[in-house]
């Protein structure tokens, strides 16, 4: 299915982007050093990228169909699910936003970076999770019971979509950005992966 193809393949560079935001948290912890403009940076990605590249084309293109389509499975997995969490993950960001407002008006105060780090490290984990279960879960049981007339009109969208946005540059705009911080705080991939290594919530199984 090219809609969930496109969709694993943003996974890897949110993951990917997720493994420097936790290089930059260790960073902070070695260094006693808060660099908030390229928190603001993080903030960007997960807002531009994460959010609206990724997340978006999920809520309008695929998870409305699964919603609508798949019976209460497909209700419960979607709406009180997945749909909760990237709520959740917009919360964290607007917690590390409003960290990283107090830091800078207050740089002498040790608990705004311990709210930096909180906010970041705590979105870093659940999108991780979040990720897992849709590779795992979600997007295969949209890939064997959505209608094949569904999946067509479904992936048409995400292609159109994905044209539009590659003409406005923002897959390149956004990668690079994470690149730039990746060559500053590298990676801590070669670590334990807390995420991966939890058990899905009960209920969620590969079955589902
Ligand atoms: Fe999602
Ligand atoms: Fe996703």
């Amino acid at each position: 299915m090219y809609c969930t193809e496109v969709m694993q393949s943003e996974h890897d560079n949110i993951l990917s982007f997720l493994d420097v935001v936790r290089a930059m948290c260790c960073h902070v912890l070695e260094t006693k050093e808060v660099d908030t403009g390229d928190f603001r940076k993080v903030i960007e990605f997960a807002r531009n990228y994460s959010d609206h590249q990724h997340h978006g084309k999920e809520e309008k293109f695929l998870f409305n169909e699964m919603e609508a389509r798949l019976g209460a499975m497909g209700q419960n997995l979607i709406r009180h699910g997945m749909l909760v969490e990237h709520d959740l993950c917009r919360g964290h960001i607007l917690d590390l936003e409003a960290a990283l407002d107090l830091y800078d008006a207050h740089p002498d105060k040790t608990v705004y970076v311990l709210d930096i780090l909180e906010a970041a490290e705590g979105y870093a984990t659940l999108l991780t999770r979040h990720i897992k279960k849709e590779n795992t879960v979600v997007y295969p049981f949209a890939e064997r019971s959505l209608p094949a007339e569904v999946v067509s009109e479904i992936n048409r969208k995400v292609e159109d979509f994905e044209k539009e946005t590659e003409k406005q540059g923002i897959q390149q705009h956004y990668l690079a950005l994470r690149d730039e911080l990746k060559a500053k705080y590298g990676t801590v991939e070669d670590q334990h992966d807390l995420a991966a290594a939890a058990p899905l919530p009960a209920g969620l199984h590969k079955k589902a």
